[in-house]
């Protein structure tokens, strides 16, 4: 029974994820690939610490783009800055007053040039990472980008559902795998899991890292540390997860199909 709740979760998102919805959502017409969760919490971040910049690797046309640029907005403070290696951003989210849209690779030497200039070594930022999905490319964006966040503030590496948690069990080492490697180079960030916690559902499990100290010097509540749990045990625990869940809809198949 208490395995449950958990299941109904990953199939859920397996649900979700594998139907592709999220390909054709918009964000007043411009397409923008995310949840409706995570913006929501995305808010919440902003509301609670709001940053001098939010960076995004990875922007396709600008919906994410606008989104932000429209919350800060809001909340009266902040600069956009998102990076794509194309330049394919919708007319609305490239010409907002508050958005620098950057292209080029995100990790190449001339794009980070381009941001050391952009960002003034003491502003606050939420990063979050939502470009190449490969294991490699997310650690290296991961080592470049962490520069930019202050103790407190997030970056955010979102597709760490794939392979395997809970979707696309078998692309191989991507985001989440790069996120585990991260962890083990430093201890000034790591996994709040109340933010997945707390929606029950997010495209970026263990991928809300919090900046708690610099260099390894405490600055951070220690039970926010506490509260982040061991990456080997939750991805050993999402994949037997995700093998039972796909077991059981197979299973309810087999049962239809006998039925007919
Ligand atoms: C999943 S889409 C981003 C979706 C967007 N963040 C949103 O929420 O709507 C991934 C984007 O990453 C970009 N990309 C891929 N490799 C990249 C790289 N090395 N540097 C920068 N952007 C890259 C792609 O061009 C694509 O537009």
């Amino acid at each position: 029974m208490t395995e449950q709740p958990g299941m109904v979760r990953e199939a859920f998102h397996t649900l979700w994820y594998d139907s592709e919805c999220w390909k054709q959502t918009t964000w007043f017409g411009v397409p923008i690939q995310k949840n409706p969760f995570d913006p929501l919490q995305y808010q919440e971040v902003l509301v609670e610490q709001p940053p001098d910049f939010v960076i995004e690797c990875g922007a396709l046309h600008g919906g994410a783009t606008l989104y932000f640029a429209n919350l800060l907005d809001l909340i009266g403070h902040g600069r956009v800055i998102f990076i794509d290696i194309y330049d394919n951003w919708h007319d609305a989210a490239r010409r907002y007053p508050r958005v620098q849209t950057v292209v080029g690779d995100s990790t190449s030497v001339e794009i980070l040039d381009i941001l050391e200039r952009l960002v003034p070594v003491s502003s606050t930022a939420l990063v979050l990472l939502d470009s190449d999905r490969t294991e490699a490319h997310v650690l290296r964006q991961l080592r470049a980008f962490q520069r930019f966040v202050q103790v407190g503030n997030y970056l955010v590496v979102e597709d760490t559902n794939i392979n395997g948690h809970p979707v696309l069990g078998t692309v191989g080492p991507e985001p989440y795998e790069a996120v585990a490697e991260f962890l083990q180079e430093t201890k000034d960030f790591v996994v709040d899991s109340s933010r997945e916690e707390k929606l029950h559902f997010t495209f970026a499990p263990s991928g809300w890292l919090r900046r708690v100290s610099r260099e390894g010097n405490d600055e951070y509540p220690r039970e926010l540390v506490v509260r982040s749990r061991s990456m080997a045990t939750r991805g050993w625990r999402a994949l037997e997860s995700y093998r039972r869940v796909r077991a059981a809809i197979r299973g309810l198949y087999r049962t239809q199909r006998r039925g007919k």
